[in-house]
């Protein structure tokens, strides 16, 4: 097994499993992104994006053959990387290095794109080979249900913003309604002035203006 592969396996990414990461592109003006997105172990060095069609996450990965998986815990970078076209105050930026990887990641996987095919008529699929890994931070982290709602909650947030904007309310309020439950689990185990409690406020806003604008 290459030295790549054996990384990936220490990192926690099991054949099958998806993790959530935030992957950096490059747009066709050449400026870097990043986007939350889900990615899948396939095969000891394979790992799969399957982004939305409308997302530029998309259109960049059919364009560029490289890309970076970066690996995070931190809510708010889920946060700022999802709502880049929001005015978010008070959350850091995201730093994205010459090279695609995220500074502010706890480790990066550059990836090269081997195959780009349609998962289905809304979704693409994208096939991409573990070139090299380098781990910034290798210490470990407690385990945090605050944490780990709060970025159950800006997943929600993200279809509950597709879905008004597409007039389908109906799906928007149940995932509403599951956003409700992460704040109340945020707010139980976290602090008050915490960065998990001020997310899911913020995204309460957001969604708030959503059904204003989208009304
Ligand atoms: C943890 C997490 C995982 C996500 N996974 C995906 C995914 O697998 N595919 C996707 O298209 N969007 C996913 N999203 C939503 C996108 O990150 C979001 O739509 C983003 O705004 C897309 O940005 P872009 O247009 O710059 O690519 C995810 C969001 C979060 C918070």
């Amino acid at each position: 097994m290459s030295k790549t592969a054996e990384l990936l396996d220490e990192l926690g990414f099991s054949r099958g499993r998806i993790v959530e990461t935030i992957v950096t592109t490059r747009d066709s003006d050449g400026s870097p992104r990043a986007a939350p997105m889900g990615v899948t172990r396939k095969e000891p060095d394979l790992l799969e994006i399957k982004p939305f069609k409308t997302s530029a996450t998309y259109r960049n990965l059919l364009k560029n053959t490289y890309a970076c998986v970066n690996l995070t815990e931190d809510p708010a970078l889920f946060l700022v990387t999802a709502f880049k076209h929001e005015d978010l105050q008070g959350f850091e930026q995201p730093h994205i290095e010459e090279d695609l990887s995220l500074s502010q990641a706890d480790a990066s996987i550059f990836v090269e794109v081997l195959t780009g095919s349609d998962l289905s008529e809304n979704r693409g699929c994208f096939v991409c080979r573990a070139r090299s890994v380098e781990v910034r931070r290798p210490f470990p982290k407690v385990f945090s249900r605050g944490r780990a709602e709060a970025i159950e909650a800006v997943i929600h947030a993200t279809r509950v913003e597709a879905y008004l904007r597409m007039g389908r309310r109906e799906e928007a309020e149940k995932l509403i309604k599951r956003l409700d439950e992460c704040k109340g689990v945020v707010e139980r185990v976290s602090p008050p002035d915490s960065t998990e409690v001020r997310i899911v406020r913020t995204l309460e806003a957001l969604i708030r203006g959503w059904e204003e604008a989208w009304r």
